[in-house]
């Protein structure tokens, strides 16, 4: 089976990560029979600049077809100030949503020789490992109404809405409980059923599913707030972390912040598995364009390559390769090399192509 790869680099330091990760990508070609074709197309700015678009639909037709999107990231100031359906995130929107992109994945992983590099103790953060899948497609981004309106007394309201459907609930929920079992084999979903009654909603459809698919699971129930808490007191209690689309992008990017920098850390969106099996996936790193280090060699290309280390894994099922690549990045980092981002005392400064030479050997 050849599987088919779209490559969309993007803006800023998208081309110079992405071109660190299509050498590894090179590396399981060649190394460990991954049969792999690619495409590559534009994305974002550049997309803008010459086509007029964030985003084409000759793009978005060559996205659908694949079996995965490997993305680099988008946006810069010099398009600021384009009107909101041109602006380069519009594009990585697009990609989401056409896709139907419902689960987000994004693991925070705290490799051993950066222990010393978190805001935490090294003792609360050594050896953490967490993985939240955040539901991305519905909840209070998306529900209507949503308005900002000047009443007659003059004073202004707004509102948003939070819906969810049992069926979103339902197909998150089992995304979770599959990877659980991969890992720790326990789960918290996190929701605030004390006040909210998509809280009450979310609570009983995740026991409805975990009683009839998934008892072999453990599934705890943890409130938004508590779980913010246990993130800094006792992370590593939590494994897997299922939650909606808010309280994830809150939580997520809390829990990144535990293991040190936003140069470090994948994430993968998947969809709905298809009826042949396969599971289409898009997989970029946490951080955006970095416009003040583009094209000086600077960016740190772990996070990317990781990402694609979740693309062996999700999307093809390799779980041996994606394993080394955490042992190589695991290796490159014992060894002291590190990117200015991750830099520390006594250690060997690299660029992007360095510290991918690095992985390479390391592989
Ligand atoms: P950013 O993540 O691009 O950069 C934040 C800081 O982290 C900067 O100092 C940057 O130099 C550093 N940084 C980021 N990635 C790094 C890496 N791989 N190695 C070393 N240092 C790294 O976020 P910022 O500055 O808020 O946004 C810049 C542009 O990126 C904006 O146009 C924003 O809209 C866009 N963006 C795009 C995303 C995406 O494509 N998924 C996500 C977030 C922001
Ligand atoms: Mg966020």
């Amino acid at each position: 089976m050849t599987y088919k790869l779209l490559i969309l680099p993007g803006d800023g330091i998208g081309p110079e990560i992405m071109d660190a990760q299509k050498r590894v990508l090179g590396w399981f070609g060649k190394n460990r029979g991954f049969d792999y074709t690619t495409e590559e197309d534009l994305v974002g700015g550049i997309s803008y600049e010459t086509y007029g678009e964030p985003a084409t639909d000759a793009m978005m037709a060559k996205a659908l077809a694949s079996d995965a999107v490997l993305f680099g990231a988008v946006g810069g100031p010099q398009w600021d100030k384009l009107p909101f359906d041109k602006k380069p995130e519009r594009g990585l929107l697009r990609l989401r949503g056409d896709m139907k992109l419902f689960a987000n994945l994004r693991p925070a992983l705290c490799f051993d020789a950066l222990k010393d590099a978190s805001t935490l103790k090294p003792e609360i953060v050594a050896g953490l490992d967490i993985l939240i899948v955040r539901e991305l497609t519905g909840g209070v981004y998306f529900g209507q109404p949503k308005e900002l309106v000047t009443l007659s007394t003059g004073e202004k309201r707004a509102v948003d809405t939070q819906i969810y459907y049992a069926h979103e609930i339902e197909r998150i929920a089992r995304v979770a409980f599959e990877l659980a079992r991969l890992r720790g084999n326990k789960v918290a979903s996190v929701e605030k059923s004390n006040v909210m009654v998509t809280g009450v909603l979310w609570r009983e459809t995740v026991h409805r599913v975990h009683a009839a698919e998934f008892s072999d699971v453990e599934l705890v129930d943890v409130l938004a707030d508590n779980c913010a808490m246990q993130l800094v007191r006792a992370p590593k209690t939590l494994d897997v972390i299922l939650t909606d689309n808010l309280f994830g992008d809150i939580l997520s990017d809390e829990a990144a912040q535990l293991t040190g920098s936003i140069g470090m850390l994948p994430s993968a969106s998947l969809g709905a598995r298809l009826p042949d099996g396969r599971l289409p996936g898009f997989y970029e790193p946490i951080h955006g364009s970095a416009p003040d280090i583009a094209g000086k060699d600077l960016a740190n290309p772990i996070a990317t390559i990781l990402s694609f280390g979740m693309c062996l894994k999700y999307t093809f099922g390799r779980v041996d390769d994606a394993v080394l690549i955490d042992k190589a990045v695991e290796r490159v980092l014992a060894e002291g090399y590190r990117t200015g981002d991750i830099m520390q005392p006594g250690m060997t400064k690299v660029g992007t192509k360095g510290m991918t030479d690095a992985i390479l050997k390391a592989l």
